[in-house]
């Protein structure tokens, strides 16, 4: 079975982007969605990296990713862009520059977002592109899930209230699921 790993942009406990991601582990079979946030990522600071190395933090999010077979990002939007808490994480977990190929290179990464706003993150998302672009991930594009007004679109029990919506987003999951089969590395004879 392949293991996704779905990481959510925002720190807030209540957040709804990973609010998102925890109905979408609803939609998927036990164990194939882990979720990670970027609780205790620092901010970006070379001179923290000349003289410290990666924070620990930083090393077991790669190492999760590294052990995924494909990324499940989920992204709040803040002034119609990547809040600067997930870009932040980002630009740490690709440090150092030598390890992009193993952290992300060819990953399957699939976007996904929950705004308060009406038209769901879609700016946010657009502006992921060229991110993932440059860390030559495999974006899947083959579905959007964009959740505008998401303090309404949740239920007491974790679910999008909007039935239409709950079911856009298993196919969302199947969809990307069937494309990260398609491009999981086998498992290496060699270990
Ligand atoms: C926002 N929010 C927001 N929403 C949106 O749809 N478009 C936007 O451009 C912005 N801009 C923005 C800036 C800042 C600084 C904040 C704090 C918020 C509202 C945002 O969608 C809302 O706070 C979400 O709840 C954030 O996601 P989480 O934390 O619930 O996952």
């Amino acid at each position: 079975m392949i293991k996704l790993l779905g990481i959510s942009g925002s720190l807030r406990q209540g957040s709804f982007n990973t609010a998102l991601l925890r109905a979408a582990q609803a939609s998927l079979p036990d164990s194939v969605l882990e979720l990670k946030t970027l609780h205790g990522i620092p901010l970006y600071d070379g001179d923290i990296e000349a003289n410290a190395g990666i924070p620990p933090a930083v090393v077991a999010l790669k190492s999760a990713i590294i052990a995924a077979d494909g990324l499940l990002l989920a992204t709040p939007e803040y002034n119609a862009g990547i809040p600067g808490v997930f870009k932040n994480g980002i630009d740490w977990l690709s440090r150092p520059p030598a390890d992009v190929p193993r952290v992300f290179g060819a990953k399957p990464v699939a976007l996904i977002g929950a705004s308060q706003g009406a038209y769901g993150t879609i700016l946010s998302q657009a502006a992921w592109l060229p991110v993932l672009k440059a860390l030559r991930t495999t974006l899947w594009t083959g579905g959007r899930i964009m959740i505008a007004k998401a303090n309404t679109a949740f239920g007491e029990d974790g679910l999008l209230k909007d039935k239409a919506a709950q079911e856009q987003l298993r196919e969302f999951l199947r969809g990307f699921a069937a494309f990260v089969t398609q491009h999981a590395k086998p498992p290496s004879l060699h270990p």
